[in-house]
């Protein structure tokens, strides 16, 4: 395999191994060797041909400079890579040399970055699984508000036990690097599905949402608020089981302090992210997830997000503000009944939203076998929230009535008060009459 072969070409050539230098920069010029050729940015003949010629000049004795023993050196004065190129991928570089130090688990290659980390495939040795790795970079570990957002990820997962949630197993810090073990999803995300195939069918996007809001509905009985429910986050192995990832901006709703100090930052991604979130309010609860997951299904069936904007503050703008193009104007196949629940998850005003996800589910299962979503559609026509859970129940226990036209109104001489007026105003004519003959 080329890229284990750089790998061991510059191991095999590191100066840890000979005179020239230390252990920690023989493995960084091992890792460079093999992303500089994973990213595409030299041959895997280049590198070799860069690392024969630092063997060589490692081996005339010691150069005045140490960094220019380095690959990296090397790299650039072969004009492989540029030196804007290496500080980029310098930090790629940081954190997998950190993920290889982790005790007890081997580092097998990067899954992939987000904004916060990145996260790698790793062996755990004592229990011989595959695990998914997430490392902070070093940038990152010296920010104390941000460590410990890092750390309650981990607490959150580790509460959760559902098939639906990605597995938590292990937090810790190794050397300056803080990480995260969790459960490894072999599969793919909704982010990457959308990007390729761009629109889901209802059903497929249905069949995902319901696993979500499962797992949603588990993860909110137990006080915790995911934050950040979007399509990067919802993966799905290759049985076709949904895992949603990353509790990691969840807190416990009872966690007022927590709240009072982020109070006023808008946390989340802001495609995807609720209006209450926005506006930093404190008490951000189970309707806030509902909005992101609406937003996320909005996404998966129409191929475009609720809401754009040249900037982040325009698509917040529009998230408080401006309603979504009606789906099924952009995508005609859509049923009635998931667009009435798409409206209810993404209300502006929480109030006007599912209240808990066990009323979301309700509503989905309904769809799901073609019959009307039995909450969304009353809301529609203009029931409280609050009392929707009771008029499902009540719905359920009575015997098929036949429908009523509703909409015809009852004629108002059908009213008794009116009929007795007009028998007033008979009787009335016909004494006028009789005195008028007289
Ligand atoms: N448990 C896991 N198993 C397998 N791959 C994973 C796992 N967790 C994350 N990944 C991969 O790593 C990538 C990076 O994940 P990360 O959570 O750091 O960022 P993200 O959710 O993609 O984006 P953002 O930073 O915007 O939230 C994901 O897109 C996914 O492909
Ligand atoms: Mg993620």
């Amino acid at each position: 395999m080329p890229l284990e072969a750089a790998r061991k070409q510059s191991v095999g050539a590191s100066p840890g191994d000979s005179k020239a230098g230390s252990r920690g920069q023989g493995d960084a010029d091992a890792i460079l060797a093999r992303v500089v050729v994973e990213q595409g940015f030299a041959t895997m003949d280049e590198v070799q041909a860069c690392v024969r010629r630092q063997r060589e000049v490692v081996a005339a004795g010691p150069v005045s400079d140490p960094s220019q023993s380095s690959l990296a050196y090397f790299l650039i004065d072969a004009g492989a890579i540029t030196r804007r190129q290496l500080d980029r991928l310098k930090l790629q570089v940081e954190a997998e040399g950190s993920g290889q130090k982790i005790p007890g688990y081997v580092v097998l290659h990067k899954l992939g970055a987000g904004a916060m980390a990145t996260v790698y495939k790793a062996r755990q040795l004592s229990l011989d699984r595959l695990v998914a790795i997430k490392i902070l970079p070093r940038k990152f570990s010296s920010d104390p508000q941000f460590i410990e957002r890092f750390y309650a990820e981990g607490r959150a997962a580790a509460q959760m036990n559902h098939p639906n949630i990605v597995q938590a197993y292990d937090v810790g810090k190794a050397g300056e690097f803080h990480y995260f073990v969790m459960e490894y999803v072999e599969g793919t995300t909704v982010y990457d599905q959308i990007v390729r195939q761009k629109r889901y069918s209802e059903k497929e996007a249905i069949d995902v949402i319901i696993q979500v809001a499962e797992a949603l509905e588990h993860a909110h009985q137990r006080g915790l608020i995911h934050r950040d429910v979007k399509p990067k986050n919802i993966m799905m192995n290759l049985a076709g089981v949904v895992k949603l990832a990353d509790m990691g901006l969840a807190r416990a709703i009872s966690d007022r302090e927590a709240a009072e100090a982020e109070a006023g930052k808008a946390f989340g991604t802001p495609y995807y992210i609720s209006p209450e979130q926005i506006r930093g309010d404190l008490d951000v609860g189970p309707p806030a997830d509902i909005y992101s997951l609406g937003a996320t299904l909005y996404h998966m069936v129409t191929g475009r997000v609720p809401f754009e904007g040249k900037d982040p503050a325009e698509v917040m703008r529009r998230h408080l503000k401006s309603p979504p193009v009606p789906p099924d104007q952009i995508n005609p196949k859509l049923s009635n009944a998931l667009c009435e629940v798409l409206e209810m998850m993404m209300a502006k005003r929480r109030e006007d939203r599912y209240q808990n996800c066990s009323d979301l589910l309700s509503d989905l299962r309904l769809i799901q076998r073609g019959e009307k979503p039995v909450i969304a559609h009353k809301t529609i026509i203009g029931a409280p929230v609050e009392a929707l859970s009771q008029i499902v129940a009540e719905e359920a226990s009575r015997p098929a009535e036949i429908a009523v036209d509703k909409t015809r109104q009852p004629s108002v001489f059908s009213h008794p008060m009116v009929q007795g007026m007009l028998v007033l105003l008979l009787l009335s004519l016909a004494a006028n009459v009789v005195l008028w003959m007289r």
